[in-house]
């Protein structure tokens, strides 16, 4: 049977699993399986050997137990780059792009930014923002061991110079930099405990550390970008969808023009705010 046709069976398989985007998780799985492209899995006629049809037959399956499609591939693009992706490192999602978006049209400064990312994760946001703002110094960090090591491979894959560190917010930055960045951005753990026991296996599926928190957060976050802020630098974080009205309260207590902005769904995801 040619990949073609398998891929339209595991379809319908998926479908009435009621795993989303039934299609797009089929192909993606075969394209991974056969080691090809969208072109290359169309146009083959030659059937799936024995390893392929055992190792795409158990990636449908696992799929529809709740794997993550990204923890089947190993991969999830982000804007203009594609990262490597592992169980125990939170996989990027899709509205991080726009977080992305609004961080880099509030950098005022014209040349040379320095910019935090705080909380990692597999170092999409600090990648994507030093791939498209190559003048700037990138800083990450995460409290994650885990999370460091896969930003650093992902880094010297993509060969994007960013520096990598491991500690709570934004206390591994070199201390003489404090009072010179243009822009703090992050995309913290958001999810409340009575969120997190209603998420779906495939949400579950990221790191506890990467999803159980709060406003607190974003209050310790705000009171430490103050310190490592220059005068008129930014902070632009995500939040969760529940919240962004309370965390832009947080931020209008010690910053200026604060402002909220939707997702590509139409939800306030995004806060934006600039220090004094
Ligand atoms: C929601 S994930 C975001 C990851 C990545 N920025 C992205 O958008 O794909 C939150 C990340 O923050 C990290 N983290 C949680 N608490 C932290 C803290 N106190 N200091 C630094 N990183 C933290 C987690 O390990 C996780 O990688």
């Amino acid at each position: 049977m040619r990949p073609a046709e398998v891929v339209r069976r595991a379809t319908d398989y998926l479908e009435r699993h009621g795993v989303e985007s039934p299609r797009a998780t089929a192909e993606q799985l075969m394209i991974h399986v056969l080691g090809t492209d969208r072109a290359g899995l169309f146009s083959r006629t030659q059937g799936l050997d024995a390893r392929e049809a055992r190792m795409y037959g158990r990636a449908i399956c696992q799929r529809c137990t709740g794997t993550p499609l990204q923890h089947l591939t190993g991969r999830q693009a982000f804007r203009r780059i594609e990262v490597e992706v592992r169980p125990g490192v939170f996989v990027p999602r899709p509205e991080t792009e726009v977080l992305v978006e609004h961080a880099l049209g509030a950098i005022q400064v014209s040349d040379g930014p320095l910019v935090a990312d705080v909380g990692t994760g597999t170092g999409a946001i600090a990648l994507a923002i030093k791939d498209e703002r190559p003048d700037a110094r990138v800083f990450a960090t995460d409290r994650s061991a885990e999370a460091v090591d896969l930003a650093l491979a992902n880094a010297r894959r993509l060969r994007i110079d960013i520096t990598v560190l491991e500690g709570d917010l934004l206390s591994p930055l070199p201390d003489e930099l404090r009072g010179w960045f243009d822009l703090v951005v992050s995309n913290p753990p958001y999810v409340t405990p009575e969120e997190y026991e209603g998420l779906p296996p495939e949400v579950k599926a990221d790191p506890t550390l990467a999803l159980l928190g709060g406003p607190e957060v974003y209050e310790r976050l705000a009171v430490e970008a103050l310190r490592w802020l220059r005068d008129g630098g930014v902070l632009a974080v995500e939040v969760g969808s529940a919240f962004g009205g309370t965390i832009g309260e947080v931020m209008r207590g010690s910053f200026m023009d604060v402002r909220v902005a939707p997702d590509l769904a139409g939800r306030d995801r995004v806060v934006i705010a600039r220090r004094p």
